[in-house]
């Protein structure tokens, strides 16, 4: 069923796991995550970005996850990933979202704080979750390359979320956007130092290209959430390409985007059992 994210975020923090929450961004995706899903009896966030609605929108990815969600054993969030002004939320949370983001991390800290504020005031009637960023995570999305500053203050954290009230904060602690250039430095023992300041389930940005190990210490720091975007894009393009090259003659698109499906579906599988939800359900 849909869900929100209040009982996953819960029972994860219990166990000491966190819920891997995929970019969709078509249907096959939609499908290939709930299927991953299913089939290792895992809870599980879809989420779209602001570009993604902008390509379909709120409501024909509503509908799509809603049916998907509605027929598995398992419980599914719809998620507004990075959304960028109070209005977008407002859409998700109109459209039937069961969580939110603000992302107010490019914003001075006080308008971050008046942005989030504003939001999960709009959000809590509803009891719909709300997640919001503080530091800047590197990546495509501000040039910054991981850690070249701009990380999360532990202090700021604590006052950012006594003041805003969100249910769960996304950290820069040194992941990226996007495929890594070298080996990601990671600041652990900041991530540390925010879950001691601050009592909420914490998210990982930019898990794409992130060792398994290296998400594994975070989770015991703490991180409840990681976001994968990139490398379901890469399977999902792989499959496709694979299938147009193996026979060039396909003309039937369910052929081809079958087998993205399929490698979607692989890679999601990989990404639960690393965050350790499998068999939580
Ligand atoms: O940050 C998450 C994803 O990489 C979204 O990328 O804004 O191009 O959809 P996008
Ligand atoms: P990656 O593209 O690095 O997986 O990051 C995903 C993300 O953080 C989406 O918000
Ligand atoms: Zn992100
Ligand atoms: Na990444």
């Amino acid at each position: 069923p849909l869900v929100t994210t209040e009982q996953m975020f819960k029972d994860a923090d219990k166990g000491g796991y966190a819920i891997a929450a995929f970019n969709v961004e078509n249907m096959e995706m939609v499908q290939a995550v709930v299927e991953a899903a299913e089939e290792l009896k895992s809870p599980v966030i879809l989420q779209t970005s602001a570009k993604t609605v902008q390509y379909a929108n709120f409501a024909i990815f509503h509908a799509l996850v809603k049916a998907a969600a509605d027929g598995a054993g398992v419980p599914i969030a719809l998620h507004l990933d990075h959304g960028n002004s109070f209005e977008l939320a407002m859409q998700a949370l109109r459209a039937g979202y069961t969580s939110i983001m603000i992302d107010g991390s490019h914003e001075a800290f006080e308008d971050n704080i008046e942005l989030s504020r504003k939001v999960v005031e709009a959000c809590a009637p509803s009891r719909i979750p709300v997640e919001a960023e503080l530091g800047k995570v590197g990546g495509k999305e501000d040039d910054i390359d991981g850690g070249d500053g701009g990380l999360t203050e532990p202090s700021e954290a604590k006052e950012f979320v006594a003041r805003t009230k969100v249910t769960s904060l996304a950290v820069a602690i040194g992941t990226s956007h996007g495929v890594y250039k070298g080996v990601p430095k990671l600041d652990l023992e900041r991530l540390s130092e925010i879950r001691e300041a601050v009592n909420l389930p914490l998210v990982l940005h930019g898990g794409s290209g992130l060792s398994e190990q290296s998400i594994q210490e975070c989770i015991k720091r703490g991180i409840r959430k990681v976001n994968y975007a990139t490398e379901l894009r890469i399977a999902f393009t792989e499959g496709v390409k694979q299938a147009l090259s193996e026979t060039p003659d396909i003309i039937d698109p369910k052929k081809f985007t079958a087998a993205g499906r399929d490698k979607v579906k692989q890679m999601a599988m990989d990404k639960l059992k690393i965050c350790g939800s499998v068999g939580k359900v």
